[in-house]
């Protein structure tokens, strides 16, 4: 599943002791695996083979440039969402070609970067959008490929936030609408409308869902080539399981098994399959290690209170999310052979994990059987490796985490930690006054 493990008692990330790099850089921070970014980017690949798809990394479950760079290494293109995350898959290496770019409210500047850049296909979300496209296209004389966002109406059968898919949510456009859009824009010379976007949620850990979307996107695909309208691309977006707990996720080959016989043929007339997997590759490549500040027993509960908080990890606050956790060194007796909702040990301590925020919200884990925790212990928790860094903000003034990323037996400083200079940076305390011209300031 990944490259962490309690060999000799201890946490290790690869070959290297995590408490190790705790030590060298301080707490809260991110650690992940090379080795398992790129098993996982593999085991997709290999699992997807007979479509040959075009497999691009959903930068914003971890968009640090070092973590894309070892994907771009491995293979993958980029899914991107702003122009922030062009920037940042450029400067990875990946090539404008190997870019997917989707997000509801793409701004002109964002658009004519993608153009700039020759990002490889616009994901357009709405008729509005599509317009715009064709207009700054046209305006620099450039066409770019784009894929209509369909919304297919199936419910992914996931957390509320984290459902797209269905029609009251405000990503894409429905099969009628889509139909009616190909229909009016379909042979626009600038923005080509030959693609059709998929993604209906995130995590989806049952493969129906896929296979009801991609029958709703064929049927589409056969009524627009009856008109002429000829489909050259299918983005089935992301959304792939990861396991937060043992075994929790479906095998990556059974997500391709359940779609590939639909698409197989399809492929051979020259359609081309583009997978957009964030958390997949991602959740299991990375922990975050927090260390405990203080602990916090007599009441009606005991808080073990650890310098990481809902603005470091806000999936448990945010989404109800489950994050394994466990002591970086725990006593022995306490080494847990797997990583389970619930683990039957003795001595295991009920316990609220939270952080430092004034926020009731600021948890990590409600009611958590650990080892008895005690002030400056490192916890570990897992599967933190998309949807982490990339949701952590600065709430409270507190600086954000540094990420350090190893490989074998080495590992780098990716993002050093910010800080107190850093926090104030963007800020003047006097404030910088703007020119409003005479005639347009009020009387
Ligand atoms: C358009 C799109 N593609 C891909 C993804 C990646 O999803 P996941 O990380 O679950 O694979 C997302 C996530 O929100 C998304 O919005």
């Amino acid at each position: 599943m990944d490259h962490f493990s309690h060999s000799d008692g201890s946490l290790h990330c690869e070959g290297v002791p995590v408490a190790a790099i705790a030590a060298a850089v301080g707490t809260p921070t991110y650690v992940y695996s090379a080795a398992t970014l790129r098993d996982h980017a593999r085991r997709l690949a290999d699992a997807w083979a007979s479509l040959s798809p075009r497999i691009c990394f959903s930068v914003k479950s971890c968009p640090n440039i070092a973590v894309l760079r070892t994907l771009v290494e491995a293979g993958t293109g980029m899914d991107v969402v702003s122009g922030g995350e062009i920037a940042r898959a450029l400067r990875a290496g990946c090539p404008a070609s190997q870019i997917v770019y989707a997000g509801v409210g793409k701004s002109d500047e964002e658009i004519r970067l993608a153009l700039r850049e020759r990002v490889g296909l616009l994901n357009i979300e709405s008729e509005p959008e599509l317009e715009n496209v064709q207009r700054l296209a046209e305006g620099a004389s450039r066409a770019a490929h784009c894929a209509l966002r369909v919304n297919p109406d199936v419910d992914p059968r996931t957390h509320r936030h984290t459902t797209t898919g269905t029609r009251e949510t405000k990503f894409g456009v429905d099969l009628a609408q889509a139909l009616a859009i190909f229909r009016r824009h379909g042979r626009n010379p600038f923005a080509l409308l030959d693609g059709i976007h998929l993604h209906i949620g995130s995590p989806v850990y049952s493969t129906e869902p896929y296979v009801e979307s991609v029958r709703r996107a064929l049927a589409l695909m056969d009524t627009l080539a009856a008109d002429g309208i000829r489909i050259r691309t299918l983005d089935l977006g992301g959304g792939f399981g990861a396991d937060y707990e043992t075994g929790q996720s479906p095998d990556a080959r059974r997500y391709a098994e359940a779609v590939t016989p639909l698409l197989a043929p399809r492929v051979r007339d020259g359609l081309e399959v583009i997978l957009e997997p964030g958390r997949t590759i991602a959740a299991n490549a990375g922990v975050l290690v927090t260390r405990v500040q203080y602990v916090k027993r007599g009441g009606a509960k005991t808080f073990v209170i650890c310098d990481a908080g809902m603005h470091t990890l806000l999936r448990p606050s945010h989404y109800d999310a489950f994050h394994f956790m466990w002591p970086v060194h725990p006593a022995p007796g306490f080494v847990p052979a797997r990583r389970a909702r619930e683990m039957s040990m003795d001595g295991l301590e009920a316990v609220d994990v939270v952080g430092p925020l004034c926020e009731t919200g600021d948890y990590l884990a409600l009611d958590r059987e650990l080892p008895p925790m005690s002030r400056g212990d490192l916890l570990a928790v897992f599967t933190a490796g998309a949807y982490g860094m990339s949701m952590s903000s600065r709430y409270n003034s507190h600086a954000l985490p540094a990420e350090v990323l190893v490989d074998g037996a080495e590992a780098r400083v990716i993002r050093r930690r910010e800080t107190l200079d850093d926090l104030l940076a963007h800020e003047d305390p006097h404030g910088a006054r703007i020119g409003i011209p005479a005639e347009t300031a009020a009387p």
